[in-house]
């Protein structure tokens, strides 16, 4: 089944088809702000398709979710996006994080609201024990929303990540689950 997550605010929800016009619109509107943290998503109707469609079977074999996050009041209004990645069970128990917040929504708490959110779901439902979250040492607000959920600083990786033609150093972050269960099968699932 499709997770469904709410907050204060927010209804946040795994991408469906008809979330790909929405996705172009945000993508398009917000390609400057983005363009120094992110990497580069396609000026292109088929794209978001294509990314609904990755994002989707990851979930669906549990290795990855995604998350629109959805004004309650407005349900057509995309205000974010958190994104799980790379889940690891074996005796990880891990996963990583990312995340953007629309121009007109920056500064306002949304962020942190929808990727507490998610962190909730990852450490509750999902029961992992450790997230990471790694950002570009200049994206300030980036690094102050990490502090603000609680995560430590664990290292700097350079040439981390290749965006938009350049390889760029990143700052490592993680973020452990106090309330982690051992899981009742181990090994092979
Ligand atoms: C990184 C990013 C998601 C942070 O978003 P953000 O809106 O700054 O983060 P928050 O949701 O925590 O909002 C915090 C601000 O909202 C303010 N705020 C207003 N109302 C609030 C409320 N009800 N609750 C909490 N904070 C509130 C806070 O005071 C804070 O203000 P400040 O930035 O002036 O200190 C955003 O800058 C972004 O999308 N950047 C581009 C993409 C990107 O960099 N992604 C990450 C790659 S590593």
């Amino acid at each position: 089944m499709s997770a469904r997550l709410e907050s204060p605010r927010l209804v946040l929800r795994e991408p469906e088809e008809g979330d790909v016009p929405a996705l172009l619109l945000y993508y398009q509107f917000n390609d400057e702000r983005f363009a120094r943290w992110e990497p580069f998503h396609e000026d292109d109707l088929s794209y978001h398709m294509r990314w609904v469609h990755w994002r989707r079977g990851e979930s669906a074999i549990g290795r990855g979710w995604s998350f629109l996050a959805l004004d309650r009041a407005e349900p057509d209004a995309l205000i974010a996006i958190v994104n799980l990645y790379d889940i690891v069970a074996s005796s990880a128990h891990s996963g990583m994080l990312g995340y953007s917040v629309d121009g007109a929504h920056e500064g306002k708490g949304y962020a942190r609201e929808a990727v507490e959110t998610v962190i909730a779901y990852a450490f509750g439902t999902l029961n992992l024990h450790r997230l990471t979250a790694n950002y570009h040492p200049a994206n300030e607000r980036s690094g102050a929303l990490l502090r603000r959920l609680g995560f430590v600083v664990e290292g700097y990786a350079r040439d981390m990540l290749y965006l938009r033609g350049t390889w760029r150093d990143h700052i490592l972050t993680s973020l452990t689950n106090p309330a982690w269960k051992p899981p009742e099968v181990t090994g092979p699932a």
